[in-house]
């Protein structure tokens, strides 16, 4: 199988739907936006394609994919629902939410795709694109975030561009992606576990299920850890990442969060902020970009200005320590 194929972009239209649905059929690769951050779509049916897909991506095999749907009815024939995970889905799908649930017995998704787990991870996303497409095509579609393994996650098609040209078959080009973040992963095991922080925040999950969510242990020792996905380092920019910066070292580039009151900023190689007016929606929205942007300036390092740990502050800084590592 060629691994130099020629990439097409498209802007978002009727005609681009019928194209990515097309090539999805033939088993193609498809990037295509999501409210969250652009997936790069395959035929979860096809074992062929997904091979494909860890290939363009560069991605170890045994961490598995999401797989995604139009819609609650589809997501059924897929998994089984506890009453939990109903509850989960009928608050918030479509929307920036993961579940991972155990897989119905005749799933019709590869076993590749679930790096041969028991439970499968599914979603139903809200972008108008990314619905067109699932319920155009009506399989499911397994989408990890359309960036070489272990980049960060692409919030624009020129993102996307940037890390795949040649590698897979069509961009459709939506714009940039309204939540910014990854989605989050709920674990529906006996109690509920966080798998992932991501684009719905934990507060929004806890009142929903009238519960905790249980953490995922620090440092899985498991020979089948529940959240493959999770390597230390990931998301990781190619300059060093600093935290929690209160000072400035000279020919560092700042990464601020609200009013930057950072000594030495006079002498920045760069500074971009996620929020001037603080806002962690926002702030979500901005991360990968921003990081991207700074990361070109060939700065000696990214210091980044402290976040708060509340609401959606508890993925963005999630990704801010994978991407210090
Ligand atoms: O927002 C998102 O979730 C984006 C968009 C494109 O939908 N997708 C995304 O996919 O972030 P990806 O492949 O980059 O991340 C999926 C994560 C990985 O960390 C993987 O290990 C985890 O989901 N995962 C998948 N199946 C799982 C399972 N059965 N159990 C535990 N974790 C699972
Ligand atoms: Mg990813």
């Amino acid at each position: 199988m060629p691994v130099r194929t020629e990439t097409r972009t498209m802007l978002a239209s009727d005609e681009a739907t019928a194209a990515a649905v097309r090539r999805l059929a033939d088993g193609g690769l498809v990037a295509f936006p999501t409210e969250t951050v652009y997936g790069l779509g395959a035929d979860a049916t096809n074992a062929e394609a997904i091979a494909r897909l860890y290939l363009a991506k560069g991605r170890p095999s045994f961490n598995p994919l999401i797989a995604h749907v139009g819609d609650r009815i589809a997501a059924q024939r897929i998994a089984r629902f506890d009453a939990n995970a109903e509850k989960l889905a009928n608050a918030f799908w479509p929307g920036p939410l993961t579940l991972v649930l155990p897989r119905a017995a005749d799933c019709p998704v590869a076993e590749l795709a679930t790096a041969g787990l028991e439970t499968i991870a599914m979603r139903v996303p809200a972008h108008p694109i990314a619905r067109d497409i699932l319920s155009t095509f009506g399989k499911p579609v397994v989408a990890p975030s359309a960036n070489v393994s272990g980049h960060v996650s692409p919030t624009t098609a020129q993102h996307v561009e940037a890390d795949l040209k040649g590698k897979i078959d069509l961009i459709v080009d939506g714009g940039p992606t309204q939540v910014g973040l990854e989605s989050t992963i709920v674990g529906c095991f006996e109690t509920p576990l966080l798998l992932r922080p991501g684009g719905l925040a934990r507060g929004e999950i806890e009142s929903v299920l009238r519960m905790r969510l249980a953490d995922l242990p620090q440092f899985e020792t498991t020979a089948q850890p529940l959240a493959p996905g999770m390597l230390a380092s990931h998301y990781a920019p190619r300059s060093p990442v600093r935290l929690n910066a209160t000072t400035l070292e000279p020919g560092e580039a700042l990464l601020a969060f609200g009013t930057p009151a950072v000594a030495g900023v006079d002498k920045a190689a760069a500074i971009l902020n996620l929020s001037t007016r603080g806002d962690l929606v926002e702030a979500a929205a901005n991360l990968f970009r921003h990081l991207r942007e700074l990361d070109a300036k060939d700065a000696i390092q990214i210091a980044v200005m402290p976040i708060p740990n509340e609401g959606l502050g508890e993925a963005i800084n999630d990704r801010l320590r994978r991407a210090a590592v």
